[in-house]
Order: C-alpha cells, then sequence, then structure tokens
C-alpha cells in the first residue's frame, strides 16, 4: 500500500521499491515455449558476463521461473555470487565434463530462491581445456548432460552458461549447448574490440556444431551516465547491432559490485537498487522477447 504524501520519504520510497522486485504479480512473466539456454560470453574479461548471468537468473527466479546458472568459469565468480559450495573437490561442473557426473548430481539450489539453482566450478576446471582436447565429442560434452533427465523433471525454463574470458574449449562447449548467445558489452573505450573474432567463432560453430545458435541479446553495462563516452558507446553498439541490442540498460551502480562479497546476487543485497531493478527490467525484456507472446526480435 502506498503511505500518504506526508509520510512519502525516500526510504519510504526505496521500501516500495524493493518489495516491488521481490515480491512481483505473479506469472507477471511469461514461460517460454521450450527450455531457453542462454550462452553468456565474450572473451573481453571484466565486462559483467558472470554479474549479468547471476543477476538475469536471480530475476527469472522471483518471478517463478526456474532457472539455472552452469558455472563455467574456473574462477568460480557465478558460484560465489550465489554462494554455492566451490571448494577443490566439491561435485562440480568439471566431473560433469570430464568425469561422466549427471548434471543433477553437481547441482545446488541457490539459497536466494528455491527456482535458482547452479552447477558450481571449481578451481579443478582451470585444467578441463587441456584435459578435454584427449575426450571423445569434447566440443559437446556439455550438450550431452544437458540433455539429462534432472533438468527436464525440475522443468527449468531457462539455462544461463557463464564463460570465462577465453574463446577455447570451454566456451565451444558452452556454444554447443545453447541456442542463445548473450553478449555482454561494457560501455567503455574499446567496447567493440574483439568482438569481431568472437562473432566469427559464433559462425565457425555454427557451420560445423550448432547451426540453431543465435546472437539473440546484447546487454550494455556498467554505464555512466556522467560520461559522453557511455553515450558514444551506447550508439554505436545500437547502430552496429540494431534490434538485437536490449533496450535497459545496466547503470554502473556499486551495489551490483558490493553484492558478490556477501555471496548475494544484488536482488537480495539490495532489491530497491538502480542496479538491482535495472537487471530485472533486463529480465523482463528477455523473457518477453522469448516468448511466442511477446515481440521475438531479429537475431544476428
Ligand atoms: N553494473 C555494475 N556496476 C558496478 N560494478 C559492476 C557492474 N557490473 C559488474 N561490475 C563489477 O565489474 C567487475 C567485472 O564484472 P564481472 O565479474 O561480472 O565480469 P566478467 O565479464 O564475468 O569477468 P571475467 O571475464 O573475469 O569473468 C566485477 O567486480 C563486478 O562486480
Ligand atoms: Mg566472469
Amino acid at each position: 500500500m502506498t503511505p500518504p504524501a506526508s509520510d512519502w520519504t525516500p526510504i519510504a520510497e526505496e521500501a516500495e521499491r524493493a518489495a516491488r522486485v521481490l515480491h512481483p504479480e505473479p506469472n507477471s512473466l511469461p514461460r517460454p515455449d521450450q527450455r531457453r539456454v542462454l550462452t553468456v560470453a565474450n572473451q573481453k574479461g571484466g565486462v559483467g558476463k558472470t554479474t549479468s548471468a547471476v543477476n538475469l537468473a536471480a530475476a527469472l527466479a522471483v518471478h517463478g521461473l526456474k532457472t539455472l546458472v552452469i558455472d563455467l568459469d574456473p574462477q568460480g565468480n557465478a558460484s560465489t555470487a550465489l554462494n554455492v559450495d566451490h571448494r577443490s573437490g566439491t561435485p562440480s561442473i568439471y566431473d560433469v565434463l570430464l568425469g561422466d557426473l549427471p548434471l543433477g548430481e553437481a547441482m545446488a539450489v541457490s539459497e536466494q530462491s528455491p527456482n535458482l539453482f547452479c552447477v558450481p566450478a571449481t578451481i579443478d576446471l582451470a585444467g578441463a581445456e587441456i584435459e578435454l582436447v584427449e575426450v571423445p565429442s569434447r566440443e559437446s560434452r556439455l550438450k550431452e548432460a544437458l540433455t539429462g533427465e534432472v533438468v527436464d523433471q525440475l522443468g527449468v525454463d531457462y539455462v544461463f552458461i557463464d564463460c570465462p574470458p577465453s574463446l577455447g574449449l570451454l566456451t565451444v562447449n558452452a556454444m554447443v549447448a545453447a541456442r542463445e548467445v548473450l553478449i555482454p558489452i561494457q560501455c567503455e573505450y574499446y567496447a567493440l574490440e574483439g568482438l569481431g573474432q568472437l562473432l566469427s567463432n559464433i559462425e565457425l560453430v555454427q557451420k560445423h556444431l550448432n547451426p540453431g545458435l543465435s546472437v539473440s541479446t546484447i546487454l550494455l553495462t556498467m554505464y555512466d551516465g556522467r560520461t559522453k563516452l557511455a553515450d558514444q558507446v551506447t550508439a554505436e553498439v545500437r547502430d552496429h547491432f540494431g534490434d538485437v541490442v536490449l533496450k535497459t540498460v545496466i547503470p554502473r551502480n556499486v551495489k551490483v559490485s558490493e553484492a558478490p562479497s556477501y555471496g548475494q546476487t544484488v536482488l537480495a543485497y539490495d532489491p530497491g537498487s538502480r542496479g538491482a531493478m535495472s537487471y530485472v527490467d533486463a529480465a523482463r525484456e528477455l523473457a518477453e522477447r522469448g516468448s511466442s507472446n511477446g515481440s521475438r526480435r531479429g537475431t544476428l
């Protein structure tokens, strides 16, 4: 309930925003017709891949959509942000890719939501790029694991695969397992640097391994409204990629960067913050574009 105008304070306003983020109207986001698997990739480091994967996942989970984050980066940042155990020896994506462990046996439920699941990455994954070379069907290990029964039984609606900042075999596995690539682009100098290489790798995967793959979504991150540069980068990316770019832009927001050190997504850490709200808006756009009711935009 909205308090009378005389009681309206910034704190009341923030509390109201937080309540809206954490308790949205039921069924306010469409469930996809079939499971959507998104690879979050950009070989440039620190552009917001992990932050976007975990916060989009958390926003969809809050809306009642079952969402799985697969941490495919030996740094284990997504596992940290979701507060899922990822000490060496914990059943993890490494055992799934190289030890034939069923995905379900490495999956943990995040304490942030019963709809939010994570397959963690341990440091063991650091050697996987090399170890995979020797393994049969080395590019499709993750795809095979994802077709297991558990993901079906759970009724997972969304899978986000958080890639490391490289274009090696781990990222190729992610691209073979997914139908969609989500590319986060930081609104900074050199934002587009290396993007050509990423796109040509995606084309190679399309051609040889996964014809159904497309770049469905580009998300602009760490936008700083005080700089002209951020606007220039935004305009350039929109010019170049058109409708694939989400209208929602994620602002640079200190709450977003603080959240992982508390083992939380920004939705749990500070749901009334601009960072949390922008990830909820981005998740809504993503869900609406992908549903048969929403207007499906073009893909690259
Ligand atoms: N919107 C934001 N506002 C402020 N800080 C942010 C924002 N998004 C991300 N960050 C911070 O920027 C850093 C890089 O983000 P993140 O780890 O998500 O990038 P990444 O692409 O996954 O990096 P890597 O390539 O190392 O995996 C992190 O410290 C994160 O907390
Ligand atoms: Mg990362």
